[in-house]
């Protein structure tokens, strides 16, 4: 059967990766940022999944304000990188398991989560950078990302967002879902976007670096308790796209210590850093205990 062995969280900035098509990387402003994911580029390296189910946030590129779904699962063979004004990212196609995503798409809505079906969109910044941040630049990366990804893209742009509850139930019926598929298949679920930050208002260029770390303690130690957290705390603590944390949620509630009384999973790797353009990154990485 299939299983989810690691969990990754980490932020999306498009400025990063704006840092890394133009070779910007090793700049004093960018360097310790990177430095931060040094660790994760060599974890994922040794420990190459089959396939990544990345959760993360459309920004009005592939859905417009015409039509805005909650939770949309990509059940495509690919998606091409989306032009977000600039043209295109210089990074490869994403390429999809539309076998795995379907069974998922089959459970999860059989488990009462209404999955929007995604057969063809493009893929921003909120997808791309989590993967050039974890992944480097160099080859083969310039051709192909290391494995298919399964994209779900989760709505923190238009109000109302999805509870942090209904995120974390989400998590745990995606981990049921990928351990009821019939392929010994090594699947990574990553939770992208935030920290603390807002673009736009009175409260433009907002960092809570308390609120940030203690985020990513709950979320370690108490991801039930850190779901609990009602939509308004994000937004008065990290700022209005710190919403985008919620998201985070996901990925943790498919951990295996959530619903099966396993330990806790071990932290591989943690790393926060202010700022990156208007944000605080975050980053971790959880394994699950045998
Ligand atoms: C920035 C951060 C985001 O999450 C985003 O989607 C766009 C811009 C920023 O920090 O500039
Ligand atoms: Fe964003």
């Amino acid at each position: 059967m299939a299983h989810i062995s690691a969990s990754v969280y980490t932020s999306h900035v498009p400025a990063i990766g704006a840092a890394m098509d133009l070779s910007k990387t090793r700049e004093p402003y960018w360097q310790p940022l990177f430095a931060g994911y040094d660790f994760s580029r060599q974890w994922l390296k040794e420990n190459r999944p089959d396939v990544i189910l990345l959760v993360y946030n459309d920004h009005a590129t592939a859905f417009s304000l015409d039509m805005i779904p909650t939770f949309a699962l990509g059940t495509a063979a690919e998606y091409q990188v989306a032009d977000e004004g600039w043209g295109p990212r210089p990074v490869p196609k994403v390429i999809g398991h539309p076998e795995l995503a379907s069974h998922i798409a089959q459970s999860v809505i059989q488990q009462d989560f209404d999955l929007t079906i995604i057969n063809k969109m493009d893929v921003d910044h909120g997808l791309t950078v989590p993967l050039s941040l974890m992944c480097g630049e160099k080859d083969p990366v310039k051709d192909a990302w290391p494995c298919p990804v399964i994209p779900l893209a989760v709505n923190v742009v238009q109000y109302p967002v999805p509870s942090g509850q209904r995120c974390l139930n989400l998590g745990r019926a995606i981990r049921k879902a990928i351990e009821s598929y019939d392929e010994n298949l090594n699947v990574q679920i990553w939770g992208t976007g935030g920290m603390s930050h807002q673009l736009q208002g009175a409260r433009a260029g907002l960092i809570n670096k308390e609120w940030d770390n203690r985020f990513l303690d709950l979320l370690i130690e108490n991801p039930v308790g850190l779901s609990e957290i009602p939509h308004i705390e994000y937004v008065r603590e990290a700022g209005s796209e710190g919403i985008e944390l919620v998201m985070w949620l996901i990925a943790r509630g498919a951990m295996a210590d959530v619903d099966c009384a396993k330990p806790l999973p071990k932290v591989l790797h943690r790393f926060y850093h202010v700022p990156a353009s208007n944000t605080a990154v975050g980053h971790l990485i959880l394994q699950n205990q045998a």
